[in-house]
């Protein structure tokens, strides 16, 4: 975007600001706040300024008031010192903007066609604009109208700055890492991230499982895990990695102690048990002080980290000093550190050390989409338009 002219143009940026509401109220803005110098820098450049962005799975073709973008129009006005209105009826009246304006463009999910990317959707999506900008590393893997459709039809299309940085820090921590590559793949389920898990594999140097994921691969490995969140189905999964890692001469580590309690509770007993003395009625819920240790050596060595997922229930204040310490030695660390996924970036947020990483990415979908190895179809059609790699 920033090599192009935009001075009197129209321009149409596909932002990803997907943000959690609770009674209205925006409660994370950190997407916004990551996309405000794109939005800034095309109002400057004397662009006359659209933003799309779809909030939430909105049933296509109605308007619905808990999924309208009029928060985040209030946020844009706040945060740009201007008014920045939101207009709905875009499809039909394309607004009128002076060179330098700013306009949020409704909900692109109420719009039908949206999902199944309908090139008659995105055909007027392009209408609205002279220059197409995708910004929304978040949204870029999925094949949506507004997210791929319009960049195929719009008269020019290219990549925001806020993508550009994303992809390319991305790209440093996979394609041409410093070494050794240390990944964190925490998390509930192994199902949801199997497909990261396997690829980083071939990848990383270290691949550090943690919460259920690593309680999955404890029984893998031949541990009773009492009455931890685990999955029996992917038992064997976790078991084919920990062979193929130990083939590869880098096996997987697993935790040697772990804070153990009754039940998820703040209130209930914790203690430190090593896994020889995990009881039947014992849930695993952070890794102990030496696993701490070694992960933590493991991440002072390491020459680039990518993070996601925490490795215990951190949001209750006894099960997070695992995930705390291994914030901490990323953010202490010089290696390159990506950090991201929703409950990876809130428990870096609450530690304090947000600021300390190298990039924090403001994808969950689309960030796992490219841990997995895949591409991303929105990022897919630039790359053709702009003659193909
Ligand atoms: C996200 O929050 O991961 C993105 O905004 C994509 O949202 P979606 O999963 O509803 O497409």
């Amino acid at each position: 975007m920033n090599a192009l002219d935009l001075d009197g143009k129209r321009v149409l940026i596909r932002a990803d600001f997907n943000v959690p509401l609770a009674d209205g109220k925006i409660t994370s803005a950190r997407r916004i706040e990551a996309a405000l110098s794109t939005v800034r820098g095309a109002a400057e450049a004397g662009g006359r300024v659209m933003v799309l962005s779809h909030l939430g799975r909105p049933e296509e073709g109605r308007f619905d008031a808990a999924f309208s973008l009029a928060p985040v129009a209030a946020f844009l006005s706040r945060a740009l010192g201007r008014e920045v209105k939101l207009c709905a009826g875009y499809l039909d009246a394309p607004p009128q903007l002076d060179p330098g304006e700013v306009v949020l463009l409704e909900n692109v999910r109420f719009n039908r066609g949206e999902k199944a990317n309908d090139p008659q959707l995105a055909r007027q999506y392009a209408a609205l604009c002279d220059v197409f900008v995708m910004d929304a590393f978040a949204t870029a893997h999925r094949a949506q109208a507004s997210t791929h459709g319009v960049a195929q039809y719009a008269p020019a299309a290219c990549a925001g700055p806020l993508l550009l940085a994303e992809l390319e820090a991305l790209s440093r921590a996979l394609d041409t890492p410093k070494r050794p590559l240390v990944a964190i793949v925490g998390g509930a389920k192994v199902s949801g991230k199997l497909a990261a898990l396997e690829s980083l594999l071939q990848q990383v140097d270290q691949l550090i499982p943690g919460g259920g994921i690593a309680n999955t691969f404890l029984n893998a490995a031949g541990h009773a895990v009492g009455k931890s969140l685990y999955e029996a189905g992917r038992v064997s999964a976790a078991g084919r990695m920990l062979r193929q890692a130990e083939a590869r001469g880098r096996p997987i580590p697993l935790p040697d102690d772990v804070v153990v309690a009754p039940e998820l509770s703040a209130e209930a007993p914790a203690s430190v048990k090593t896994l020889d003395q995990i009881g039947a009625g014992d849930r695993i819920l952070d890794i102990g002080p030496a696993t701490v240790a070694r992960y933590v050596r493991l991440i002072e060595n390491a020459g680039s980290v990518v993070w996601n997922g925490p490795v215990g229930a951190f949001e209750l204040p006894p099960f997070g000093t695992g995930t705390e310490a291994l914030g901490r030695a990323i953010a202490r660390s010089s290696a390159f550190s990506v950090v991201g996924g929703g409950d990876t970036v809130a428990a870096v947020e609450r530690y304090g050390l947000a600021a300390h990483m190298s990039c924090i990415t403001t994808g969950g979908g689309a960030f796992l989409a490219v841990l997995e190895g895949g591409k991303l179809p929105a990022v897919q059609v630039l790359e053709a338009r702009a003659g193909g790699r």
